[in-house]
């Protein structure tokens, strides 16, 4: 008789607790969400208040927040980016525009391959978030073979532009921005620094995972490439940035067509304004990879119709 009391009363206690339990449990869940999503608004408040006050800053001039972080008085990255029309072309320079927003003091030139600015892009750019240039020249058909090199008109464009509209009073890093790369936010703020030249790896290159210059004591000794490594500066055209005053110092250096084999470029273009002993190494001696020669896959549009068969214009 005992036992069974005892047995009941256990019963209860068991009952009421669980019913308590499967009372309190929602209300447990719903505050642990609350915490969960207050702490996630909190981490991410001050990361956007940053970027939009860097990002008035850099358009207006304005001093930015003061101390460590006077956003003025940081060297302004010009970022220039050949384009052409094709089917992804959008896609792409929506990409590169999601990272270079985040950039503080960024100033992009878009040089696009075509007689005209084309409604695209001016539409594209106008609504991107990042102050901006566009400019366009045509590349003469006869360069347009395979075993040409690309986008030469369009870098030397940017360049005669840097030329006209900066002085030697501007601070500046110039770099050459393929719209086919992946860029790391981090490498923005490794090539700002930049005095003269200064270099890094790039991911898928080469027919390898990576190139890199191969550093020693802080200096630039060889390069470790897949595909001549005889060139004397055996990097890709992500690879490296230049000072704006040494583009305004030598305002004979561009790209070159006569005597320029595809990939041999940016030796060519390096050739003119620096030595590889003067190369400043970044991304920790060379040592971390920050952009990546992603290249979107070519889609397939087999069962494109060759007219218009939907209703409404679509720009992709
Ligand atoms: C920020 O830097 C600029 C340029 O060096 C300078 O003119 C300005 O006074 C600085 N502002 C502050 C708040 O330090
Ligand atoms: C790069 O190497 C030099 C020389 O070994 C060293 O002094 C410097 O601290 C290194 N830099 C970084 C960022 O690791």
């Amino acid at each position: 008789m005992k036992e069974r009391a005892r047995g009941n009363f256990s019963l209860a206690m068991k009952s009421v607790f669980f019913s308590r339990f499967f009372i309190l449990l929602p209300w447990v869940l719903i505050v642990i969400i609350m915490i969960d999503m207050d702490s996630k608004r909190a981490v991410r408040a001050p990361a956007a208040g940053r970027t939009g006050r860097a990002q008035r800053a850099a358009r207006n001039g304005d001093p930015g927040v003061g101390g460590a972080q006077n956003q003025s008085a940081l060297p302004v990255i010009y970022a220039i980016t050949p384009t052409y029309t094709r089917p992804v072309q959008k896609a792409e320079l929506t990409r590169l525009a999601h990272a270079f927003r985040q950039v503080p003091r960024f100033h992009w030139i878009v040089v696009e391959d075509s007689t005209t600015r084309t409604e695209l892009v001016a539409r594209f750019l106008a609504r991107c978030g990042v102050p901006y240039t566009h400019l366009h020249v045509f590349t003469p058909r006869r360069f347009k073979r395979t075993g040409m090199p690309r986008a030469t008109e369009q870098r030397n464009v940017a360049l005669a532009w840097l030329r006209q509209h900066r002085g030697t009073r501007d601070a500046g890093v110039v770099f050459f921005a393929d719209d086919d790369n992946t860029y790391s936010l981090e490498l923005f703020e490794e090539m700002r620094s930049t005095r003269g030249v200064s270099v890094w790896p790039v991911g898928f290159v080469g027919g390898r995972a990576y190139e890199r210059p191969l550093v020693s004591g802080g200096k630039v000794v060889g390069w470790y490439t897949g595909w001549r490594p005889d060139r004397p500066f055996a990097t890709d055209m992500a690879g490296f940035a230049v000072n704006l005053q040494v583009i305004l110092a030598n305002p004979r250096a561009q790209f070159k067509r006569r005597g320029s084999q595809p990939g041999m470029q940016e030796s060519d273009f390096l050739k003119q304004i620096t030595k590889v002993t003067e190369l400043e190494p970044k991304a920790n001696n060379c040592t971390r990879v920050l952009v990546w020669h992603t290249r979107t896959e070519k889609p397939h549009l087999a069962n494109e119709p060759k007219h218009r068969k939907d209703t409404v214009v679509i720009e992709v």
